[in-house]
This record gives structure tokens, C-alpha cells and sequence, in this order.
């Protein structure tokens, strides 16, 4: 049976052809599907030892955006640029590029998700801006119609994915999952991939996050990772480049969706936190010489205007409002939690290494986040960090502040012993340098 042969073909380390992965994927797709899960599996594994070249690894990715629907984006005027984290605590770069990028005339058309584990997603960070409707919400189900239409009003959208892209890679991370194959960085690749073409933009830039709150956890991962993205996206003819950011400690000081909005806010008003402002430039900087023939010192003199003058601000207003939200959101209309309680520095020393992801676990503890998907999300809470690798404390500083509504999720967090995930040490710490890398 030829689906046996492309097993063990694989299993050999021998690569498969385009229409050999076209025909396996297509046959596991299939209703009464002619591939069952174990010989899947056993694919997936033989990958997960092998590898794939540039040429298999693209097909793979077409494979699995051949599974659903393409967004067609034709009807946007303009180069539509996308951006993608890997996924990161205190992420909430988006918030601000895409009116940012808008203020300066790039189109992004952005489809964001929900959250999971411990970082947050997108979506959950906008639930939290209030709707100018008491009932109502800021709208992320926009038809692929209204998406289009703001997009070319007002060259920035953000929308939940309702379209069913790349269900093929739906079906197999759930495979990857239960059977050891998640941490494969081809297979991760093209997952990610298959759902950014998919969505229809013709520029990606990816932000690959590395370190202890991110998935790549070394700086060797993160850029095989950011490598074969890249590579995906070009062969497959987007123009596609990745910045390799730090993600050792928190990015800016807030976690969870309230208190990230605010800091994001912060950051179009032109203050806040430098590490992030850093970062938002980086990724803007490329998203706009993607999208306009400008070079990086324009590109970065520009965006430093539009955060100066005010003008990405004004963008952000009139982005919540045309989705249904309040645009006062700016002078301090976001939910606030009734508690807070800090975490002190038992001794002196230096900030030497923050446990982000768990710093992310508290945070999903607080009601930040989700555990499993039906879990609801409570807008106000999170965490506010008071600390950066490399700082000097006192015995009694204050290193992070708790914002919580409910005392037994209090108890929850402080069950993950919050004392240990900040280390501090007697000799002076560099601070993480921020950007690692940019592929192009
Ligand atoms: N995120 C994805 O979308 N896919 C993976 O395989 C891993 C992380």
C-alpha cells in the first residue's frame, strides 16, 4: 500500500515528494479517513527524528493549508502585513502595532486567538476594553466582509478566526500532542505557518520569543525555529522575516488583560515601558519596509513620530470605536481589580532570573487566564512586576504586586510559592539583550 511507503520512506530518512505528502495528508483528512492515527503517528515520529528539507517542509506546510479555506484579502488596497509571536507573558505587542503601523499607513489585517496555559491571547486582552454598549463587548466576530472594509478604512482589524484554516493542522497537533511530537521544530514550523498563509497576508513577520516564558527555551532553538519560518513563508511566496526577541523575563511590567491594555495605551502615549517600546519598534520597523519602499531609519523615524505626535494614539481610538469599544478606554476606563497584595524581597541583590512561565501560571491562577478552553477569564487581574533582570533590591522591595478579586484564588496562586520564581544573587547580572536576531 503506497501510504505504507511513504512511511517507512520516511522512517528511512528519505524525503517524501510534493504529491506523496499532498496524497498522505489528504487521505488523513478524509471523513472515513484511509490513514488511521497510529500510522500518522508513526509519520509524525519518523519526522520528529528526521527532519524535513526546505522543499518537503514547504509542501507539507501547502498540505495543510490546503485542508481549509484561504482568506482571500484581494480586496484590501494595499500591502496587508500580518504579525505573529510565538506567544509570550506580558505579550501585548499587537495592541499597539496595529494602530501604530495604521498611523503610518500599513494595512494590518490581523485574525488573533484566545489564550491557553500560561500566556494570554489577544482576543482576551480586547474583551477586557469596555464596549460603549453597557451590554455589549469590543467585537472581534467580524464577517470577512467587515474585517475587509475596516481594513481599508481605517488600515487596521483585529478578528477572531472564524474561518476554518488549516483544520488539517488542528487535527494532527492534537495528535502531536498525545503522542511526544510537539517539540519537533519542523512540525511546529509549519504549523504555524499553514495557519499565517492561510489567513491571506502577503507579508509575515514573525516575533520568535526565546527564553524561560516562551516555548523555545535557548537561543540555538528559537533560531532553527525562526529560520524554517522564514524559509516556509518565502518559498511559498510571502515576504516573510522573524526577529528573535527575549522572552527571559516579562515584556514591559503588566500580565493580564486589563493591566496590558493600560500598559499598551501607555506606550501610544508615547511613555511606559522601554523593553517593550524596544521590541514594538523592531517588529514595526519590518513590518513597514515589508509593506513600503522605505529603509529601516525612515521606517524607524517615522513610527517615533506617530507615537510623538499622537497620532497612533488618535488611530487606537478610532480602532476601538469602530469595533464597539470606548474609546475613553485611554483615560482610565479599564475594569480594576478589588485586591492587591505585594511580594517583597525576603534579601538584598541582584535580579538574576525571573521563572516567567510560572510568573504566567500565577497570573492564569488569578483568573487571568485559561486552564482549559471553557474556563472564563476575569478582565481585572494579573500580575504587575516591579523588577528587571540585572536590578538591585533591598530586603523589603516590593518585585511584583498581586491585583486579585476572589481570596481563593489568591490562595490558588500562592500556592506556586511566588518567593522562588524571582532569583536574586550577590554579583551584579546583565540584563538579557532583548533582540537576538532578525532572519530575513
Ligand atoms: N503553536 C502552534 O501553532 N503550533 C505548534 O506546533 C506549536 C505552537
Amino acid at each position: 500500500r503506497p501510504k505504507n511507503q511513504w512511511i517507512c520512506k520516511k522512517i528511512a530518512g528519505e524525503r517524501l515528494e510534493k504529491n506523496e505528502i499532498k496524497q498522505l495528508i489528504q487521505a488523513y483528512m478524509k471523513k472515513e479517513s484511509d490513514i488511521p492515527d497510529y500510522e500518522m503517528a508513526a509519520w509524525l515520529m519518523a519526522v520528529y527524528f528526521h527532519g524535513m528539507d526546505k522543499e518537503e517542509l514547504a509542501d507539507f506546510t501547502n498540505s495543510l493549508v490546503d485542508t481549509g479555506e484561504k482568506l482571500d484579502l484581494s480586496a484590501i488596497n494595499g500591502v496587508v502585513v500580518d504579525k505573529h509571536s510565538t506567544g509570550g507573558v506580558g505579550d501585548k505587542t499587537t495592541l499597539i502595532l496595529g494602530p501604530l503601523l495604521a498611523a503610518v499607513g500599513v494595512h494590518v489585517a490581523k485574525m488573533s486567538g484566545r489564550g491557553l496555559g500560561h500566556t494570554g491571547g489577544t482576543l482576551d486582552k480586547l474583551d477586557a476594553i469596555p464596549s460603549v454598549q453597557p451590554t455589549a463587548k469590543f467585537n472581534t466576530a467580524l464577517s470577512l466582509d467587515e474585517f475587509i472594509s475596516l481594513v481599508n478604512k481605517q488600515k487596521v482589524a483585529v478578528a477572531g478566526q472564524t474561518a476554518d484554516l488549516a483544520p488539517g493542522d488542528k487535527k494532527l497537533y492534537a495528535l502531536r500532542d498525545v503522542t511526544g511530537t510537539v517539540e519537533s521544530i519542523p512540525l511546529i514550523a509549519a504549523s504555524v505557518m499553514s495557519k499565517k498563509l492561510a489567513s491571506g497576508a502577503q507579508a509575515i513577520v514573525l516575533d520568535v520569543k526565546v527564553g524561560s516564558g516562551a516555548f523555545m527555551k535557548t537561543e540555538q532553538e528559537a533560531l532553527s525555529l525562526a529560520k524554517k519560518m522564514v524559509k516556509i513563508g518565502t518559498h511559498l511566496g510571502r515576504r516573510t522575516i522573524a526577529v528573535v526577541t527575549d522572552m527571559d523575563q516579562p515584556l514591559g511590567y503588566a500580565i493580564g488583560n486589563a493591566l496590558e491594555v493600560q500598559e499598551a495605551i501607555e506606550i501610544l502615549q508615547n511613555q511606559g515601558p522601554d523593553d517593550l517600546r524596544e521590541v514594538v519598534l523592531v517588529l514595526g520597523v519590518e513590518m513597514m519596509c515589508l509593506a513600503k519602499d522605505v529603509t529601516p531609519e525612515q521606517a524607524r523615524n517615522e513610527l517615533e513620530r506617530a507615537l510623538s505626535s499622537g497620532a497612533a494614539l488618535q488611530k487606537f481610538k478610532d480602532w476601538v470605536l469602530s469595533q464597539g469599544g470606548d474609546p475613553s478606554v485611554v483615560d482610565g476606563a479599564l475594569p480594576q481589580a478589588k485586591f492587591q497584595q505585594v511580594v517583597q524581597a525576603k534579601q538584598d541583590g541582584f535580579i538574576q532570573s525571573i521563572q516567567t512561565e510560572e510568573i504566567g501560571f500565577c497570573t492564569m491562577k488569578l483568573g487571568a487566564g485559561r486552564e482549559v478552553m471553557e474556563d472564563q477569564i476575569d478582565p481585572a487581574v494579573g500580575i504587575i512586576m516591579h523588577v528587571k533582570i540585572g536590578q538591585r533590591v533591598e530586603k523589603g522591595d516590593v518585585l511584583f504586586t498581586l491585583h486579585y478579586n476572589e481570596s481563593q484564588r489568591l490562595i490558588e496562586a500562592k500556592e506556586l510559592d511566588l518567593d522562588r520564581l524571582i532569583t536574586l544573587s550577590n554579583v551584579k547580572i546583565e540584563r538579557p539583550k532583548l533582540i537576538k536576531g532578525v532572519i530575513m
